[in-house]
This record gives C-alpha cells, sequence and structure tokens, in this order.
C-alpha cells in the first residue's frame, strides 16, 4: 500500500479499507491527463519561480519517461497505489528522487482530479461528435438516394399515410444534427480549467491559472476555486447527451428490426453485421441493433447514477465524487462502440425498395388524399371523412383497395367522384402533392438537403462551435 498521506496516521490502514476507497483500478485510464496536466503545472511553478530550471526539466522529463514506459508496456500500474495521482508521484520520486516531491506543490488531488477528468471527458465527447458526424454523412447519403423510395409512415405502428425513405431518414437526421449540436455545446461549457484552485481555496503560491489553462487548451481558467473541485455538471452534461443518444439509435434500432422482421422484409441487414443462431439455420438476427437498443438502459443509468451522487453533496470536494469515473468513461465507450456498430450496419444496409412501395399501396395510405380528393370538389372536411371510411369498410370487407374500386362503384359512395380521381390517390401523386416545409414531397426534400448540406459543410470546417 502506497499511500501519499501516511505522516498523519499512526496505524496501517485496514486492507480492505484501503481496497474499497482506492481508485486505481479505473482512473489509471486518466494517466495521459494527468502527466499531460502535471507538466504544465510544474512549467508554470518554474516560470513563477517557484522551481527552478532544473527542477522543472527533472520532473518534466521523468513525466514523459514514465508515460513512455506505461504505453509501452514497460511500467505496469499496480494496485499498490491509492489511485493513478499516487502513482505518477511515487513513480517519479523513484525515478529522479528529491525533485519530484516538488511537483504536488501549490496543488492538491481535488484540482488534480477535478483537470484529468474534465480533460478526458472533453476529448472523448468531441470523438462522440465525431462519430455523430460520420452517422449524418450516412443518412444524408441514403437522403439522397431515396428522394422517390416509396415507403408507408406509420402511426401507432398502423400504415398511415405514404412517405419516402429520404423523409423517414431525415427524421433522424434532425435527431442527431440536434445530438451533434448538444454536444457541441456542453464541449464549450467544460472547456475551462480547473488546475490552481487546489483543495477548494486556491494558493498562497504565485500560481498563473491562465498560463496553464491556455497551455492545456482551454478557454480560460474557472471562476470560482470552491466551484473548480466540486462541480461534476459537465459529467451531468455529457450523460444527459449521451442518453439522448442512446434513445434516438434505440428507436432507430427499433425500426430495424421491425423492418428487418420476416413479416416487413423492408431491409436487409449486411451478412457482416448480423449473427446466426445455434440451432435454427434459418435465422439471420439483427443482434447490432437488439444490443444498441439494450445498452441504452445503462447509458441512462450512468446518468442517473451521477446525478444522485452529486444531489446531497456539500461543498466543496467529497469522496463520494470518486463514483463519477466509472458511469462515465463505461458510458463514454458504450456510446461511441455504438455508434461506430450502427453507422456500419446502415452504411451496408440494403433497402428493398419493391417491398417499401408495395407495402406503401396497400393499406389504405391513400385515404387522407381520397377524402382531400372530395373536399376539392365541394364537400365540407367532415363528411368527406365519413364517406371515405365507408368505403374502407367496403373495401376490407370485400378485400379490395380505394383505387381498385370503379368509378361507378365509387359514385355509390358519392356523386362527386370523377375518373380523375385514380390520378388524385396514386401513390406518386400522395407523395409529390406534399410540399409543406419539411414534408417528403420532391421540393419540400431538395430544399431539406440543402440544408442538410450546410449542416454538413460547416462540420467538414471543423466549426465544433455554434452559432
Ligand atoms: N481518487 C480521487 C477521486 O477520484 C482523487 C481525489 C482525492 N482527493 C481527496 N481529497 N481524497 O476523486
Amino acid at each position: 500500500m502506497a499511500q501519499l498521506w501516511g505522516g498523519r496516521f499512526t496505524k496501517e490502514t485496514e486492507k480492505s479499507v484501503y481496497d474499497f476507497n482506492a481508485s486505481i483500478r479505473f482512473d489509471k485510464a486518466l494517466i495521459d491527463q494527468d502527466i499531460e496536466g502535471s507538466v504544465a503545472h510544474v512549467v508554470m511553478l518554474e516560470k513563477q519561480g517557484v522551481l527552478t530550471l532544473e527542477e522543472k526539466d527533472a520532473i518534466v522529463k521523468g513525466l514523459t519517461s514514465i508515460r513512455n514506459e506505461v504505453s509501452e508496456g514497460k511500467l505496469v500500474i499496480t494496485d499498490e497505489y491509492e489511485d493513478i495521482h499516487s502513482f505518477v508521484e511515487a513513480k517519479l520520486i523513484e525515478m529522479i528522487g528529491d525533485a519530484g516531491k516538488k511537483m504536488h506543490t501549490g496543488r492538491s488531488r481535488n484540482d488534480q482530479v477535478a483537470l484529468d477528468m474534465r480533460m478526458y471527458v472533453r476529448e472523448h465527447v468531441a470523438v462522440t461528435a465525431d462519430n455523430v458526424a460520420d452517422l449524418l454523412f450516412t443518412l444524408n447519403d441514403i437522403m439522397e438516394k431515396n428522394t422517390d423510395t416509396y415507403m408507408p409512415g406509420f402511426t401507432h405502428l398502423q400504415k398511415a399515410q405514404p412517405t419516402t425513405l429520404s423523409h423517414h431518414m431525415g427524421a433522424y437526421f434532425e435527431m442527431f444534427k440536434r445530438d451533434y449540436t448538444r454536444l457541441t455545446d456542453a464541449y464549450e461549457r467544460m472547456n475551462y480549467c480547473p488546475l490552481g484552485a487546489g483543495a477548494f481555496a486556491g494558493t498562497t503560491y504565485p500560481l498563473d491559472r491562465n498560463y496553464t489553462s491556455s497551455m492545456l487548451g482551454f478557454e480560460g481558467p474557472t471562476l470560482n476555486s470552491m466551484d473548480s473541485v466540486s462541480d461534476r455538471d459537465y459529467c451531468i452534461e455529457a450523460l444527459s447527451a449521451l442518453s439522448m443518444i442512446m434513445m434516438h439509435l434505440s428507436r432507430f434500432s427499433e425500426e430495424i428490426i421491425i423492418w428487418n422482421s420476416n413479416e416487413y422484409r423492408f431491409v436487409e441487414i449486411d451478412d457482416g453485421y448480423s449473427t446466426g443462431s445455434s440451432i435454427m439455420p434459418q435465422k439471420k438476427n439483427p443482434d447490432i441493433a437488439e444490443l444498441v437498443r439494450g445498452k441504452t438502459g445503462r447509458v441512462y443509468g450512468a446518468l442517473v447514477s451521477l446525478l444522485t451522487t452529486m444531489k446531497g453533496l456539500p461543498l466543496a470536494y467529497n469522496k463520494d465524487m470518486q463514483e463519477d469515473k466509472e458511469v462515465t468513461f463505461d458510458a463514454l465507450k458504450t456510446v461511441n462502440d455504438c455508434l461506430g456498430l450502427f453507422n456500419g450496419m446502415l452504411r451496408t444496409i440494403r433497402f428493398n425498395k419493391d417491398i417499401m412501395q408495395r407495402s406503401a399501396v396497400r393499406g389504405f395510405t391513400n385515404a387522407t388524399d381520397a377524402a382531400d380528393y372530395l373536399v376539392l370538389k365541394g364537400v365540407p372536411f367532415r363528411d368527406a371523412h365519413g364517406i371515405i371510411g365507408r368505403i374502407v369498410v367496403h373495401c376490407i370487407e370485400n378485400d379490395r383497395s380505394i383505387d381498385d374500386l370503379s368509378i361507378d362503384e365509387l359514385k355509390n359512395f358519392s356523386e362527386y367522384f370523377e375518373t380523375d380521381v385514380y390520378d388524385a390517390i396514386s401513390l406518386k401523386t400522395c407523395v409529390e402533392k406534399r410540399l409543406t416545409l419539411g414534408a417528403p414531397g420532391p421540393e419540400a426534400i431538395k430544399e431539406e438537403l440543402k440544408r442538410n448540406k450546410e449542416f454538413l459543410d460547416k462540420i467538414k470546417r471543423g466549426d465544433m462551435k455554434n452559432e
């Protein structure tokens, strides 16, 4: 057991207490951030005259070798250290001697861990935003290629009105676009540096917080030292944005699973992205979509877990906050894995356009348009709704569709029907007439694709900021 704080104690910590308290098992993931933060800290200490040039050089050199040796596997991070901060400091002292003992001057593990965590979350949130961007490019490709791929749109999972695949994918484009901006927005708000806050009340050393902040690529230092060490809002904001992404991926997965079912057959998932059954040879299962849907729970769990951890904490640092790590690390990894795999599945999926189109003409998806036709001929909408309703009942009883009925049959329900009805309620007309902003009609979709392109161009320019 290698501890940083033995001086005050006359007795060894119980082994079980030590293990319960230790975080090295998971916070070793912060090694790079920890070393980068320490380098910035000591460079600043030297600039401010707190360390000599030789001491600073020795510490930076030592820290660099620790980083290299760990990444090459020559130095193993073991459980005998309490946390990653203790590990790095102990190894540094072993390596360079007394100068290493000066690294922690004017710093506390409280501001150190706050810094490491911010850097980790910041970096991974940027990766998540890139992954969401990749998905947006895939969705936009599918949209461009399918402006006239007709399919039924559903409400209550019942066929409702015809639409296009482009329009359907466009709905997901909007969701993931919001997710993207939520991430960039959270990124901007978290990009402030807590280093220099000390235990919670700053220090008496002449630290230059602006200097370390800009060395570490932050927008500026955090403004209240007590808040700096006790704030985990940025983790919660990130987890909330991640939960929303999972909710969207899960809804999308559910649709893929339905569309892939034997009854629908709207899509065929590529062999590379599906799995088989150990007993039923005919099976090709949508496991990726099911796992993505299934993993949504653990990401929500992370959000609720951290919200709950934080809700009773008095200022400033409390050990409860060590619980931020496992859930946040796990959620970030889960979401990034899910985005990557889902995107791969979507990029390779085949849409059975004929089946989709055939499905769109059945199921009375043109009933609204048939009512609208009568309205154009002068029938009040409520009456038209009733007439078409009666026609639908008649069709169901006789296994027909509306456009299947002869003009004489139609006239039995309303004298307002003329032969132009067939064109008015054809699948093509039903879709093409829908030109309201945001609707599936060709002109409306063209505008939507134009707006998508503007958004994607902004991403390509590397513009993480929101305007
Ligand atoms: N392992 C701790 C954490 O993750 C580091 C901070 C420890 N600070 C303290 N005052 N005990 O939160």
